[in-house]
């Protein structure tokens, strides 16, 4: 039987967000972004920067003081700004279908509190979104990636507090307002499940605002599906043809054996990273053993009257994921080696390779999270972030020979053919950072993902010029085929 391949209208593309490649923080009348205060220190090892030590009243404060000496990279990210006519051109020259971007809120609402938006803001993305039309390049928005306006985190606790919820709304009725007419794909928040494994980031509570962070983490994960599920409601009544996604960080999560107390424990770090999730955003209600976990450990959710009807109404068109690595897990914690990984740790694999910050390349595992998740929801998936992150070197004369890079995503993009012909639903695959861009999690450059070059170093130096990878190349290839290129080894 002839097997199954990427469909004719797959949609092919690249990723980034406004906070690892838009800079220009102070032009426009942008407000601040809590990922304005994430300084960039020499010397230290990236793999033990802990974004997290960031989210505090004192870093805020500290990173406002523009005479402090401190070097913040993502304010100038890679100039996507000035830029993005220059940089969309050559997403169009490798013949990209889709570009997803996040909006910077801070861009539209500075302080998020506001009554009315902030137009400079709104006239940049119309800008840029007229531009990847103008090229037949679909927009894929993600409304929030990681940065609600500092000014909510300081006035509220972040998504912790209900009163975001109102400011979110706004802000998302906006957007669809002012864009709808040509944006048809919108991701509502950037990996949802960060909301409990990484909480003062995924939903901008600072530390010291509150007592019981575990808690907050579940708290502001509620809040945010109801804001998932309001601006489902806001799209189905403003752009009826539009489809909008949720989206979780893809986690593969393997027993350490085939100890039953291991299979068990692999069940349910999944049930709590991946189903819990998908289960309320997609399915439209909280899974028995989510009410049980959270009774177990004393959470009493605040939950709205009309919340739960709201979140079985509302629920999303596709999951959307995002795919770097896998991790292995026990029921004995003590005898795993612990390795690093996408928003958390996890054991060590030894029939894994890592890459250099510690991620283990495991192009199976995008099959397997892909066949979990169509099994359990039956709506289409679209992976929205893969990539594999890479010191490059540039030649004397100007090449980036990113061998490693193509070997990743070929066998990665096999896989998903192979998901494909497993029956999965795909909608379509944008690779992570198209462009080289400010790491999110080291906040270095030097971690880099894109088929093009950003001559620009962890200190924001550099000409900014792009250059082709070899990699370049190759991925206009893949998209020319539909994919068919991979087969080919080529
Ligand atoms: C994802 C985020 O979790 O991982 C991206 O959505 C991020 O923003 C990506 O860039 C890769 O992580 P890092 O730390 O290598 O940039």
């Amino acid at each position: 039987m002839k097997k199954k391949t990427f469909q004719k209208d797959f949609l092919w593309g690249g990723a980034i967000a406004a906070c690892q490649a838009e800079g220009g923080f102070d032009q426009g009348g942008r407000g601040w972004s809590p990922m304005d205060m994430i300084e960039y220190e020499s010397g230290k090892d990236a793999q033990k920067i802990n974004l997290l030590d960031f989210y505090t009243t004192e870093k805020m404060n500290e990173g406002k003081d523009l005479s402090n000496g401190k070097f913040y990279p993502k304010r100038i990210g890679i100039d996507f700004y000035h830029n993005y006519k220059e940089d969309i051109k050559l997403f169009a020259e490798m013949g990209f279908k889709v570009f997803r971007t996040s909006i910077s809120w801070s861009r539209i609402f500075p302080l998020g509190t506001e009554e009315e938006p902030n137009e400079e803001g709104l006239q940049f993305y119309d800008d840029v979104i007229n531009e990847l039309l103008k090229y037949d390049i679909q927009p894929l928005i993600t409304i929030c990636h990681g940065e609600i306006p500092l000014g909510l985190m300081e006035q509220y606790r972040g998504f912790y507090d209900r009163e975001v919820i109102d400011h979110y709304i706004k802000y998302v009725k906006v957007l669809f307002e002012r864009f709808g007419d040509r944006v048809k794909y919108w991701i509502t928040f950037n990996e949802q499940n960060g909301m409990t494994t990484v909480t003062p980031l995924a939903a901008g509570v600072l530390k010291d605002k509150v007592d019981n962070m575990f808690e907050a983490g579940y708290q502001a994960a509620h809040n945010v599906f109801v804001a998932n599920s309001l601006a489902i409601k806001a799209g189905k009544e403003m752009i009826p043809d539009a489809k909008i996604g949720c989206m979780i960080a893809g986690f593969t999560v393997y027993p350490a054996t085939c100890n039953p107390n291991d299979i068990m424990k692999a069940l349910t770090d999944t049930q709590l990273e991946n189903y819990f999730y998908g289960d309320v955003m997609v399915r439209g209600y909280y899974p028995s053993f989510i009410k049980r976990y959270l009774e177990k450990n004393n959470i009493m959710l605040n939950i709205g009257e009309n919340d739960l009807e709201l979140i079985r109404q509302y629920t999303s068109d596709f999951l959307a994921l995002s795919y770097y690595c896998s991790s292995v897990t026990s029921a004995n914690a003590e005898s795993l080696e612990l390795t690093s990984g996408n928003l958390m740790s996890g054991g060590k694999n030894p029939y894994l390779q890592t890459s250099d910050w510690g991620w283990q390349i495991d192009p199976v595992g995008l099959r397997y999270v892909l066949n979990s998740l169509y099994d359990r929801y039956q709506i289409p998936l679209f992976i929205v972030e893969n990539g594999l992150g890479y010191n490059d070197e540039l030649t004397a004369d100007e090449k980036i020979h990113d061998n490693y890079r193509i070997d990743y995503m070929t066998k990665h993009l096999l896989e998903v053919e192979n998901a494909i012909d497993d029956g999965v639903e795909i909608m379509g695959y944008t690779s992570w950072g198209p462009i080289d861009i400010i790491s999110m999690g080291t906040n270095e450059m030097t971690k880099r993902y894109g088929f093009i070059y950003v001559d620009q170093d962890n200190f924001g130096k550099g000409s900014k010029r792009r250059l082709k990878k070899d990699s370049f190349d190759w991925y206009k290839e893949v998209i020319k085929t539909n994919g068919k290129s991979l087969n080919s080894g080529k």
